[in-house]
């Protein structure tokens, strides 16, 4: 959503600070602005762009000051502009803060402040923080009794850090919801939205929780919970990540680097212990009902596990997108949620499983980042272990969750006694034959696809089409085009194309078809059928299909041949065909690959 950082050491931090928003920069990049605490008051420097855009316009790298906070902006309240950008400033300049998240009851609160006589300058509802600080230190005098009593009149969800003139060797940061953690260095103390803030200067964090705060100093913290101001006792924890994991390796964009990165996340995935996905399997297998949840491209991930449990284990499991679950699920103690998320900070997902807690639910989460919120709240956790994934554009820690989904409908199948033990290891060694042929299919179909990408760069209307199991994978294949190359992608079974849509199919409206196995007969022939509906409309198919197919050539306009491997494992390598053919598309329409206009990476407000 947004990126927060601040630094406090012992020289300069100014550089550090700028650098560390540049690693958050993934999480939200309208705007982007530093405060300093430079020993003679709070400067601010900030403006509309990327950071970079934003260091040549004001010089944020030449601030100079040892404390300092720092925000890059995803806008929710108020438009992309350099009066909306934090870091935001009391009247009289003597507080500073950024904000990620909603402070949902921001306009009674910057009511009842303008009557008072404060001047606000921003259409945020982050402005309002800095404000409060103002008026409860005159009344308290006191920074940290003042900031207790401004977190208690805050109403949504935060993550806020804030330097004052009062104080010139703290920062106090504070969560409710939205992710904040800290850094531990040894000449300097970090703040962050989440590890990438200041995985460069130590790997050693803590991680606060809802309704604590901390005081950060350059060599030492206190945590507390804001209700009674007591002392949190709190366990740091060493980050396995490293810091050439998180950069470019080469690669032209994140994005590449992470579809390439795929053999490994799988590799991971199939390490993941497997006593801890029997845990989860039999948890589910115990309960009455299970919901798979996600949003974006975990919910399409989800929706993938939905049909691996009923393909696996006969046993429909239905996905639920998480934005819509409370409007939809049954929920009580003889229920289980298992929510995807790469993140873990997702607000979607962490207000549906909140919701699904509640009211007595097993919760099992599978996360890609150590410690995030949605893993605090759950009673089985997952850990994917696929590394960083720094590209906006899921692809990398999609399909590792889809690795470990298929792992746990064959440990439900076995627990449900829906096949044997053999049955279930048979599953898993297809799933082993997977790393190596996608690393086959990059080397070897890469090229191809990037030239036939570039060729058809400039079609407006994609449908994108696909029969039992490769419904997932043509939604998801569908949102790959549409959030990297902007360009309108429709993903759909194949069967429903005749129900109405195939009205549309034209010289305009051009159709991506993933063909199963041959062997996988009734799909492949439903399939076959749907392509000739749209042939027989003179529409124009691309087909990504297995060369083991003898296909009759005059069915496919265009055609991606995927080197032959099982019925487990074949979605895999038609969703990592369509990654590369949506990548290339915005090559070829020279997109902001890793930063696409309006997203964001973790999208942690409703
Ligand atoms: C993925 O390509 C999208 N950027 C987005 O749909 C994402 O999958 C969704 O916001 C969920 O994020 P999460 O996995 O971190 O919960």
């Amino acid at each position: 959503m947004c990126g927060i950082s601040g630094i406090i050491g012992s020289k300069n931090i100014s550089g550090q600070l700028l650098n560390s928003i540049r690693n958050l920069e993934y999480r939200g990049y309208d705007s982007c602005g530093m405060a300093l605490n430079n020993g003679k008051g709070i400067s601010v420097k900030k403006n509309v762009g990327f950071v970079d855009d934003v260091e040549r316009k004001e010089g944020l790298s030449r601030m100079g000051g040892k404390m300092g906070i720092a925000h890059t902006r995803w806008a929710t309240h108020g438009s992309v502009s350099q009066a909306n950008t934090h870091p935001h400033l009391s009247c009289r300049g003597d507080f500073a803060c950024v904000h990620n998240g909603i402070i949902s009851n921001y306009r009674a609160l910057r009511e009842s402040l303008q009557k008072e006589g404060h001047k606000f300058l921003s259409e945020t509802d982050t402005e309002v923080i800095p404000h409060l600080m103002e008026k409860n230190f005159e009344s308290l005098k006191d920074v940290e009794k003042a900031f207790v009593a401004t977190l208690r009149q805050l109403e949504g969800t935060f993550a806020i850090a804030m330097i004052s003139i009062y104080e010139q060797d703290r920062i106090y940061c504070a969560k409710f919801e939205s992710p904040l953690i800290l850094g531990l260095g040894k000449d300097a103390n970090y703040i962050g939205s989440d590890f990438n803030a200041f995985i460069e200067y130590t790997k050693t964090a803590v991680i606060l929780d809802s309704g604590e705060y901390a005081i950060v100093t350059g060599d030492s913290f206190t945590v507390k919970e804001s209700l009674g101001m007591e002392p949190v006792e709190k366990e740091t924890i060493n980050i396995s990540w490293d810091v050439e994991m998180s950069k470019k390796g080469g690669y032209p964009h994140y994005m590449l680097k992470e579809i390439y990165e795929q053999p490994q996340a799988i590799v991971n995935a199939m390490g993941v212990d497997r006593e801890k996905i029997r845990e989860i399997a039999e948890a589910m297998a115990r309960s009455e009902r299970t919901y798979l949840l996600g949003v974006g491209t975990t919910f399409y991930v989800a929706k993938y596990g939905q049909y691996c449990f009923s393909d696996i284990s006969g046993c429909f499991l239905p996905s639920i997108s998480s934005d819509e679950f409370t409007n939809l699920a049954e929920v009580d103690e003889k229920t289980t949620v298992l929510a995807l998320s790469q993140s873990g900070e997702t607000y979607d997902t962490l207000s549906a499983v909140r919701f699904a807690k509640e009211r007595g639910a097993k919760i099992a989460v599978v996360v890609n980042v150590i410690g995030s919120s949605l893993s605090r709240l759950a009673d089985y956790t997952v850990l994917q272990g696929s590394g960083p994934e720094i590209c906006v554009i899921s692809t990398k820690a999609a399909v590792s969750q889809m690795v470990i989904l298929t792992r746990l409908a064959a440990e439900f199948a076995c627990a449900r006694g829906k096949i044997n033990e053999s049955q279930r290891d048979e599953i898993e060694k297809n799933l082993l034959q997977l790393p190596e042929t996608i690393q086959r299919m990059l080397n070897e179909k890469s090229g191809f696809i990037h030239t036939l990408a570039h060729k058809y760069s400039h079609i407006k209307n994609w449908l994108y089409l696909g029969r039992g199991i490769y419904y997932p994978v043509a939604l998801e294949s569908a949102l790959k085009m549409k959030e990297v190359s902007y360009v309108h992608a429709e993903g759909m079974p194949g069967g429903f194309l005749k129900h109405g849509t195939i009205a549309m199919i034209d010289s305009e409206h051009y159709a991506v078809v993933f063909v199963p196995p041959k062997e996988d007969k009734k799909l492949f022939d439903l399939t076959m059928g749907s392509i000739e509906e749209i042939k027989a409309r003179k529409g124009f198919v691309l087909g990504f299909y297995f060369n083991s197919l003898d296909m009759n050539n005059d069915l496919f306009d265009e055609r991606i041949t995927l080197p032959s491997i099982n019925a487990v494992s074949a979605p895999f390598l038609q969703l990592v065909a369509a990654q590369l053919f949506a990548y290339f598309t915005a090559t070829a329409l020279k997109r902001n690959i890793d930063k696409p206009r309006s997203l964001a990476k973790s999208v942690t407000v409703a």
